[in-house]
């Protein structure tokens, strides 16, 4: 095929999965399908510049950040929401609003407030053009090159369904979701990275850079909601409007809908706020838009909000309680993390009794004292925090609360570098910093030691049984029998976990190291890079180190000098010593199976199921439990029965424990 038509086709081809993926959410092939047929584009796209086009798919990030932001003028503007405290001052909206209407029934598009950014996004002629902030709802901040690097917004509208409008001008929301939003933080923790208070704080951060790159790598979200100045294209309602967003390819939230009355207003709003905690992506109440676009302007607006629309807000996720102490940890880097011990109170459907306090500035910014009465606010799944101190309710003989210059368990100096706020025990042998290095090497993204958490750990590092990572491998079933807590089934179950950790990649012992700023995702590069050699990895220059990509100056250093760390080398040793051996297979990193799905089924004989699964991944594949139409291949044990039948029904190709082997070894 001539490659100017195949590159045209590849584009619709990707932009059509991800209409199916964010607007349907029904994608209907895999992530590495997906990866494939990208690849494909960018590839052609790069050997026949003539077709350049910036609306493609592959186009999303620009070639350099930009070094300040314009301002963007809305030509309507963007304004607010009333607010309605409780039930009386909805159903109180809906009564004002059938007056001035002079009837006795409304519908109106309920929806969830989300707790995000509002945006702008502007297409012209179907090619999305410009997009900004709300800002100060007459002009934002111009932050196109930003949400160009949101998946899900597209840079050309679908026209498939219906035409595109001259002008389209939307609102909506730029948000992370929880789950995103913990991964973020997980993510940000392990490269020792500053984390985000919370998800709408991250989504502005991630959109307020000046390097699309750095967007391009946050897990942003968007629902749009509402519109600007809309040429080429009437509608009489509201959710016709939405509906058309849709076809043209925009995401849409999925819990809009249409209520009648205060009663609709009312049960909706209830409704949502008792399931508050169950939806993916944090809100802070719910919005009534009425539905009818005649009504609307009949409705007509206030200054700075529509008289057309609420916004309902939930009670606040915020308590106030007593600080009785407030305690230091210690991480896995020595770094003191004050935290409040509260008195236990109820907050948004959970018991709150530790609050974290980040470290000595935010003390000292909020002046935060033992005794003092706090109000703290729980949102989502954030850690919950202290908003401020309730001064008046202040005893009369407090003090400031400083951090102590000692670490409060080994009592070695503690120290704070230039430019950081954390302060650090420099004992590296303090023996909270070995128990949580101990664990960190235990967890799922690392050796994954079954059995060996944060109790466990403690327990056997006060019994003097570990005192560094390698020790893990020189324990004894029977020194374990005759401890608490153990008896001889669970202390062989522990020693079986030890054992087969002791077969492991470069990443998952690399990244189990701890070493600063080496997560899961650098661990992977560096494995790739060293081909699996450890040693090649530890006799690394740090010249060398920075020349690997995603390896930057600190964090070559960091590298260098735990290497420099004789004790670190001969830890390593001692783990090698005693078992602990990388798989060197050839096929790591191959990408044989990239993004197919295995379901597997039945006894394996040959093979364990985890182990089977592993395999897959390394490969590159994705292994699940149950068969859907995304399936790729199942693989059947003895004994397999209604998945076996399901595969059939769904003509998803099913194979044998032997041809599995093949696949993997020889295919
Ligand atoms: S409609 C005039 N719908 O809430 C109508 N806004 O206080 C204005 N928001 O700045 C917007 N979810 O950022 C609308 N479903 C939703 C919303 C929503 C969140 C935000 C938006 C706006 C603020 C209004």
């Amino acid at each position: 095929m001539n490659p100017g038509k195949r590159i045209t086709e590849l584009r619709a081809i990707i932009n059509d999965h991800n209409y199916k993926y964010y607007v349907l959410d029904q994608p209907v092939i895999s992530d590495g399908e997906y990866d494939i047929l990208f690849r494909e584009l960018e590839s052609l796209e790069r050997s026949n510049p003539v077709f350049f086009n910036d609306s493609s798919p592959t186009q999303r990030i620009g070639v350099e950040p930009i070094t300040a932001f314009d301002n963007i003028e809305h030509s309507i503007p963007m304004l607010s929401l009333a607010n309605a405290m409780d039930n009386n001052e909805l159903t109180s909206f809906h009564e004002r609003s059938t007056k001035i209407l002079e009837t006795d029934s409304i519908l109106y598009a309920a929806e969830p407030k989300l707790d995000g950014l509002g945006v702008e996004l502007v297409y012209s002629n179907g090619k999305l053009t410009h997009g900004s902030t709300r800002g100060d709802g007459f002009k934002g901040e111009d932050v196109t090159h930003n949400l160009r690097t949101i998946r899900s917004i597209p840079l050309r509208l679908r026209e498939k369904e219906i035409p595109v409008p001259l002008v389209l001008e939307v609102r909506g929301e730029v948000f992370i979701s929880k789950k995103d939003f913990s991964d973020l933080n997980k993510k940000q923790e392990n490269e020792d990275r500053p984390l985000f208070a919370n998800p709408r704080n991250a989504a502005a951060g991630s959109l307020r850079q000046l390097d699309p790159s750095i967007t391009a790598r946050r897990p942003l979200s968007i629902y749009l909601y509402e519109a600007g100045i809309v040429e080429g294209k009437t509608f009489k309602t509201h959710i016709a409007f939405l509906e058309a967003l849709r076809m043209w390819g925009l995401p849409v939230n999925p819990l809009i809908k249409i209520v009648k009355d205060d009663s609709g207003i009312i049960n909706y709003h209830n409704e949502l706020e008792e399931s508050r905690n169950e939806i993916p992506y944090e809100i802070d109440g719910t919005v009534f838009k009425v539905n009818d676009y005649d009504q609307r302007n009949r409705l007509g607006a206030r200054s700075r909000s529509p008289r057309w629309a609420i916004a309902g807000k939930f009670k606040a996720q915020r308590a106030t309680t007593i600080v009785k102490d407030i305690e230091i940890q210690i991480g896995r880097t020595g770094a003191l993390t004050p935290v409040a011990k509260l008195d236990p109170v109820f907050v948004s459907g959970v018991t709150v009794s530790n609050a974290t306090l980040h470290n000595q500035d935010e003390i000292d910014r909020k002046d935060i004292r033992i005794g003092d009465t706090v109000l703290i606010e729980r949102a989502g799944d954030v850690i919950p925090k202290v908003v401020k101190v309730i001064i008046e309710k202040r005893p009369k003989n407090s003090s400031q609360f400083k951090l102590p210059r000692k670490c409060p368990v080994c009592k070695h100096g503690v120290y704070q570098l230039d430019g950081e706020a954390i302060s650090r025990c420099g004992n590296t042998s303090c023996i909270k910093q070995v128990k949580a290095r101990i664990e960190h090497f235990c967890s799922k993204g690392a050796m994954d030691i079954d059995g060996l958490g944060e109790k466990v750990v403690d327990q056997l590092v006060d019994e003097g049984l570990l005192d560094s990572i390698s020790s893990i491998f020189s324990l004894k079933k029977e020194q374990l029998i005759s401890l608490d807590r153990f008896g001889e089934r669970s202390s062989e179950k522990l020693m079986g976990s030890i054992e087969r950790s002791k077969d492991t990649s470069f990443s998952k012992f690399v990244y189990g190291l701890g070493i600063r700023n080496v997560g899961e995702h650098l661990s992977r590069l560096l494995e790739r890079n060293y081909n699996c050699s450890i040693n090649r990895f530890r006799t690394e220059s740090i010249d060398e180190l920075e020349k690997i990509e995603g390896v930057g100056p600190i964090v070559a250093r960091e590298i260098f000098e735990f290497w420099s760390n004789q004790s670190n080398c001969d830890m390593v040793e001692d783990c090698f010593s005693r078992g602990v051996t990388i798989q060197k297979q050839n096929d790591t990193w191959s990408d044989k199976l990239e993004g197919k799905i295995f379901v597997f089924t039945g006894t394996l004989q040959k093979l364990n199921r985890k182990n089977a699964q592993e395999k897959v991944q390394i490969l590159g594949g994705r292994h699940s439990s149950s068969i859907s139409k995304n399936t790729d291949f199942v693989v059947a044990g003895t004994g397999a029965g209604t998945k076996l039948k399901k595969a059939k029904q769904l003509d998803i190709q099913v194979m044998s424990e032997d041809e599995f082997l093949d696949l993997i070894n020889n295919g």
